[in-house]
């Protein structure tokens, strides 16, 4: 499951429970404790890699579902020899489930997530209760999680769901997003939506522990 940089995450399994992951400091993982910092629907991994590259004390997990995806971002790791960065081709929530250890890690990222915009097809969102319930129970009391979209009714669903959420809390006054975020890095669909002049919205909320 483990192989050069990559876990791969089947998606029609029915035994993820028996795996066991080996866990981030391993030797098939990261080999070292670092502070792990994980980006979901990672896509081509352009803000994952800049990150790697500026951090190299922390450890950085790209999770992206496509294969094609995956093998730009695993061309990265090689290309710019990111020891620090790990790929799970995969989907999100199953992986974080069924193989994040608890409480390990330190933040979480989602840059533009696929925003489902028809109405009908908006129970298909990633960032739902779920996730954010097994995100909690994945990352340390006081991790920080950072959202990024273009899309205000997704924006709009989120707020409103983590402000009467017992296990996060909005680290931004109303509206509860910021429009300008300086140093935050720049990933593929940023630089596409800021030339086509879309506003962006920049959420975090914070992880209040498990009760
Ligand atoms: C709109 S793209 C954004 C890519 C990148 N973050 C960026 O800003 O350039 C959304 C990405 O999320 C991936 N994705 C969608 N649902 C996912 C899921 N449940 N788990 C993991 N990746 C997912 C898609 O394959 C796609 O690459």
């Amino acid at each position: 499951m483990v192989h050069d940089h990559i876990l791969y995450v089947p998606e029609y399994y029915a035994h993820h429970q028996d795996y066991v992951f080996p866990g981030w400091a391993s030797r098939e993982v990261f080999g070292r404790e670092a502070a792990v910092e994980v980006e979901y629907c990672s896509g081509n991994g352009a803000w994952i890699a800049e990150k790697a590259l500026a951090h190299p004390e922390r450890n950085w997990v790209a999770v992206e579902i496509q294969f094609e995806r995956v093998r730009k971002i695993w061309s990265k790791i090689h290309n710019f020899n990111l020891k620090n960065l790990f790929v799970v081709c995969g989907e999100g929530l199953t992986f974080t489930r069924y193989y994040v250890p608890k409480e390990s890690i330190h933040s979480v990222y989602v840059n533009f997530p696929d925003p489902w915009p028809k109405a009908k097809h908006a129970k298909n969102r990633l960032l739902q209760e779920p996730f954010f319930t097994e995100i909690s129970k994945a990352c340390i009391p006081g991790a920080i999680a950072t959202i990024v979209t273009d899309h205000l009714d997704y924006t709009h669903q989120i707020t409103q769901l983590l402000l009467t959420h017992p296990l996060w809390k909005s680290r931004f006054p109303s509206p509860h997003y910021i429009t300008d975020y300086e140093g935050y890095g720049t990933s593929y669909f940023e630089t596409l939506w800021k030339e086509r002049g879309l506003p962006i919205q920049y959420m975090q909320f914070q992880n209040r522990g498990l009760p």
